[in-house]
């Protein structure tokens, strides 16, 4: 039993049930990427705790780059807007990339980064995130390849995933509780 952080009303998923699906994405994406030149794009600063686990899980060569984008802000709700607030360092022309990213919620943001980075001319762009949050009624707005599992529209936290920049060390998911935000 992990101990559960007081602010946390519910463990979604504990820290054996994320490492197991983490190398079963590590492993799918080992196969689909064994004959390509992969590189693996992290959204800071969410997806750094899955980056360092799923890079570690996935056998073929690769290399890693960071980017970062703001659409959030402090709060628990996403507003639409996304800028890019650290670029790649990396050229990723005629590259196979794989974003990595920690949650999909309205894809908003990864589709405004899809959109940007497909102006570079990549071999191939595609989706690894670790979770996505299931909402009644509403189409995420683009198709990740892979994803660790679902999660309900509540407002999550740690393995990578804060409010307010605090939580990302819990090595869990949790669902918040609400009075912590509210
Ligand atoms: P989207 O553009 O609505 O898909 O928002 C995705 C981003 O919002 C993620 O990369 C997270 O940074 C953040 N986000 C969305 N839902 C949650 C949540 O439940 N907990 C923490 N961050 C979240
Ligand atoms: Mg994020």
């Amino acid at each position: 039993m992990e101990t559960q952080h007081p602010d946390v009303e519910k463990i979604l998923f504990s820290e054996t049930e994320i490492q197991s699906m983490v190398k079963r994405i590590g492993k799918q994406i080992s196969e689909d990427y064994a004959d390509k030149d992969l590189v693996l794009i992290a959204v800071l600063r969410g997806a750094v705790v899955f980056m360092g686990d799923l890079m570690r899980s996935i056998e073929c060569p690769l290399a890693i780059d960071f980017m970062a984008v703001s659409s959030y802000g402090d709060g628990t709700k996403s507003s639409g807007v996304v800028r890019i607030v650290k670029d790649l360092d990396m050229d990723i022309k005629d590259r196979d990339v794989l974003i990595v990213e920690d949650i999909l919620d309205t894809g908003l943001t990864l589709k405004y980064l899809m959109k940007n980075l497909l102006h570079r001319h990549p071999a191939s762009l595609e989706v690894a995130t670790f979770l996505w949050k299931d909402v009644e009624g509403r189409e995420t707005a683009i198709e990740p390849k892979y994803v660790c599992t679902h999660c309900p529209d509540e407002f999550v936290i740690g393995y990578g995933l804060d409010y307010a920049e605090r939580y990302r060390n819990l090595p869990y998911v949790g669902i918040l509780k609400p009075e912590v935000y509210s």
